[in-house]
């Protein structure tokens, strides 16, 4: 059966279906794109895509998480953009793991300037593995990224020097420990250097030139080319706690963190290698002092132009609406 968006709430048809295009350009884990949406007369659901997991390199889902709370922030922003408010709860339904959340469209809302700038930087973000200036980010718009963490629930602490010594260190080692996982690099290698005309995974264009003397970049997607680069800024977002709603706020947080960077003319990458690993994850969260779940580290600064990665089409993530918007 082929399913169809539908209008929702206050939304009309074409206004849902560009909000779930937004939705969609998301960045995810090796593009898995691990989400599914319903829409149905009071609102639009999103699923987790039970077949995207990553079973090595996400045993616990918790990066998928993160994935799907990005789609969601995207979601709620267009919305938010159209002038309609995003009445969202997440993991409505006990019972159910898979629904992460519940969106409602309801009475129009006068539209935040700073959210509709964030709409309009949704498709130009893209992941910039590419070597970053030496020009270091400025102090205000550190300031104005660690802003747009914590009203999304999430931090991102100031690491002195010696902390971000230590972060070094641990991706060095997060890196050897999976590089030397057969099952690690079985499944990177299903999902990265792939040619045009797949709909999901990193393409080889993607990849970017892998900077010789920059340890930050170290999972190499692309080319296997070298060049210098100066030491760019590297953050961490965390969350006071770890249960799946804290990772579907973190992955909001994470969303709002990289389209203010990408409104500021800033460009990002991942580097959750000492994420991904249980060990080195405990390892970073004593770094920071015990408090907070790292939950991604961000490298940010200044790089070169770099060209976009496919998604699935509506058809492809659209599921029946439950009776909560039925
Ligand atoms: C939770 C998470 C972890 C990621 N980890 C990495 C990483 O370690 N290295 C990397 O180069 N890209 C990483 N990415 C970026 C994805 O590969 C990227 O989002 C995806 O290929 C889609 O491309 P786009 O961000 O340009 O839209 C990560 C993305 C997410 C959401």
């Amino acid at each position: 059966m082929t399913l169809h968006v539908a209008p929702a709430g206050q939304l009309s048809t074409d206004q849902v279906a560009s909000a779930l295009r937004a939705a969609t350009l998301a960045p995810s884990t090796h593009n898995t794109q691990p989400w599914l949406f319903a829409s149905g007369p009071d609102g639009i659901e999103l699923y987790a895509d039970a077949d995207r997991t990553l079973p090595v390199v996400d045993a616990d889902r918790r990066e998928l998480l993160l994935s799907c709370g990005a789609a969601l922030f995207n979601l709620r922003t267009a919305i938010h953009a159209m002038g309609v408010h995003p009445a969202t709860s997440l993991m409505p339904r006990r019972d159910d793991p898979d629904l992460l959340a519940l969106v409602l469209p309801q009475a129009t809302a006068p539209i935040d300037r700073r959210l509709a700038v964030l709409a309009t930087a949704i498709p130009k973000r893209h992941t910039n593995r590419t070597p970053f200036a030496a020009e270091p980010v400025p102090a205000a718009a550190i300031g104005r990224l660690r802003h747009a963490a914590e009203v999304e629930h999430a931090w991102m602490p100031q690491l002195d020097a010696g902390q971000v010594a230590g972060l070094r260190d641990l991706v060095r080692k997060s890196h050897r420990v999976q590089m030397a996982d057969p099952a690690f690099v079985a499944e990177w290698q299903r999902w990265t250097g792939r040619g045009q005309g797949n709909r999901d995974g990193v393409p080889f264009a993607a990849g970017g030139t892998v900077a010789a003397d920059d340890t930050w970049v170290l999972r190499d997607y692309g080319t296997s080319s070298r060049a210098p680069s100066a030491g760019p800024l590297v953050v961490v977002i965390g969350t006071f706690g770890d249960t799946p709603t804290d990772r579907l706020r973190a992955g909001q947080a994470m969303q709002r963190v990289l389209l203010t960077a990408t409104a500021e003319g800033i460009d990002a990458s991942f580097v959750s290698q000492p994420v991904e690993v249980p060990a080195v994850r405990a390892q970073l969260r004593d770094l920071l002092g015990g408090g907070l779940w790292p939950q991604i580290v961000l490298r940010l600064g200044y790089g070169s132009p770099v060209s976009w990665t496919p998604r699935r089409t509506l058809d492809d993530v659209l599921v029946e609406p439950s009776p909560l918007i039925a």
